[in-house]
């Protein structure tokens, strides 16, 4: 049977390569089968007008990638068991080959789906003061420190920048935040169950992949860090919202289910800031246990206490295996290094460790070791008393500025972390009409919903909480960010109640 292909002279590739891709294609597509002979290359020379020449090199080609294969004596045949590697030779600058195509009868129906996600860059312009959620002080990373580790761990790195390391991290980091999280959260932990990750979210998707087909309900409080809410709501597991009250996670409305994901951030819970009790940590753990699910405990920004000690963590009372707890660097020192940790239950490391090189086969050498040799040499603790301190004085400015205008405000969150969640009283516009005219004098001011959260109720707090990302503003900054706000809401004309609590 004639070969259906048709080359082009003007085609700035050679007839060869046209001729090979060709072939190639119409095997891909199921035109040729495996099995079907080929015609000899003298025929198919002239039945296509090329010299034999050209043919017998695209076959040879054809052949060395496995397409085809050569039977001495009886002729050349499409292979009977295509490499997989052979489906993606895209080389020489040649067209991704065309794939079987699928049913194409919905084809018109067919819209690629883009799953929500968090809006990670602030995406307000031209702000003069801005009080965006979750920003470490740019002047507060330790470049100086941080400049000596890197140069001497390139200086000694050998083969290390060009080897694969171990996908669940470097050793000596695990091992230092190992000894961090104990004296730190209360967790005992080996350096076994550590896997390094690029940050909470990536830590996120990790425990996505490994628990996604044990658990069937994702359970999280309301309102919601969008990041997690997004990311198990893309994995399409069914969601329930529970809410969340001055205590943390009300654990009396968690579900009675069978094997479920909650998503909790007790220590300081966002986006309202609040601690969950050690009651309500004892009641989560018990729920666990008793319907077969498991905890992500996100600690994104525990490294800030300002107000007594900090409760253990829920891994640190959890003695079923049911926590998953998930660390960052990207508050403590900063986003852009991408590096957190998540520590899963004994009986998941396996698990953890394959997803993990089946995901990114590990993070970069060269920020493990730096991050490890900051932990081991104490300039990490160092670095972390140095700023909790700068925090706690902005978030004393920022509380002192608020009471000094608006009275006796009620403030959610504050005993930790780098925000705090304001509830409007009465007689206030709302949360969302506040954010629009601070915004329109310069200061950038957040909503729940506009400042990384979600609800899935009609929570009230949306309508009446300002969030405050407070650790990036000097006390200067925010004395005069505040006394523009105190301005927009006296021009604002709030309500006679209102009126008697604005200065
Ligand atoms: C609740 C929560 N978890 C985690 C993170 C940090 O994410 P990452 O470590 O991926 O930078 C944030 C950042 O704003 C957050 O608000």
């Amino acid at each position: 049977m004639p070969l259906a292909v048709r080359l082009d002279h003007g085609d700035s590739r050679s007839l060869q390569f046209q001729l090979f891709d060709q072939i190639r294609s119409m095997i891909l597509r199921g035109l040729l089968r495996s099995g079907e002979s080929l015609p000899p290359s003298r025929v198919l020379s002239e039945q296509i007008g090329v010299s034999r020449n050209t043919v017998v090199l695209a076959y040879e080609r054809l052949l060395l990638e496995g397409y085809i294969e050569s039977r001495p004596s009886v002729g050349t045949f499409v292979s009977g068991a295509l490499p997989e590697t052979a489906i993606f030779t895209g080389t020489d600058g040649c067209r991704a080959p065309v794939l079987p195509a699928g049913d194409n009868e919905n084809d018109e129906d067919f819209a690629v789906r883009v799953p929500r996600a968090q809006a990670v860059v602030n995406p307000r312009a031209g702000l003069t003061y801005d009080f965006w959620v979750g920003r470490p002080a740019a002047d507060s990373f330790p470049i100086k420190e941080w400049r000596r580790i890197i140069d001497s761990k390139l200086r000694y790195a050998g083969a290390r920048m060009t080897e694969y390391q171990d996908p669940q991290g470097l050793l000596s980091l695990r091992r230092a935040i190992a000894e961090h999280v104990g004296p730190a959260r209360g967790i005992t932990v080996s350096p076994d169950e550590v896997v390094i990750v690029g940050g909470s979210q990536d830590g996120l998707n990790l425990a996505a992949s490994v628990l996604a087909r044990h658990v069937g309900a994702f359970i999280h409080e309301d309102p919601c860090y969008q990041g997690a809410f997004y990311l198990f709501e893309s994995c399409d597991l069914p969601s329930s919202p529970v809410p969340v009250d001055e205590h943390g996670l009300d654990v009396a409305c968690l579900p009675e289910v069978n094997r479920a994901l909650a998503y909790v951030t007790p220590s300081h819970q966002y986006p309202l800031g609040v601690t969950l009790s050690l009651e309500r940590r004892i009641a989560l753990l018990q729920w666990a246990r008793r319907t077969g699910s498991f905890i992500i405990e996100d600690d994104y920004d525990s490294d800030f206490r300002y107000e007594g000690a900090p409760l253990t963590a829920l891994r640190g009372l959890d003695d079923h295996g049911r926590v998953f707890y998930l660390g960052t660097f990207s508050k403590c020192l900063g986003a852009g290094l991408r590096l957190g940790y998540l520590i899963v239950p004994p009986a998941f490391v396996a698990a953890a460790r394959s997803w993990k090189t089946l995901m990114s086969n590990g993070e970069p050498w060269l920020e493990q070791a730096a991050m490890a040799e900051f932990m081991e040499q104490g300039a990490f603790n160092r670095h972390l008393r140095r700023i909790r301190q700068t925090y706690r004085m902005r978030r004393d400015c920022l509380l002192h500025h608020l009471r000094r205008h608006f009275g006796d405000v009620d403030i959610l969150g504050t005993n930790g972390g780098m925000h705090i969640a304001w509830r409007l009283p009465p007689g206030f516009p709302s949360a969302i009409e506040i954010e629009r005219r601070a915004g329109r004098a310069g200061v950038g001011l957040y909503g729940l919903t506009t400042g990384g959260a979600c609800t899935q109720t009609d929570h009230p707090r949306v309508a009446d909480t300002l969030i405050f990302g407070f650790a990036a503003l000097s006390e200067e900054r925010i004395a005069a960010a505040i006394a523009i706000l105190a301005r927009v809401l006296n021009e604002t004309q709030p309500t006679a109640e209102a009126r008697e609590v604005v200065s």
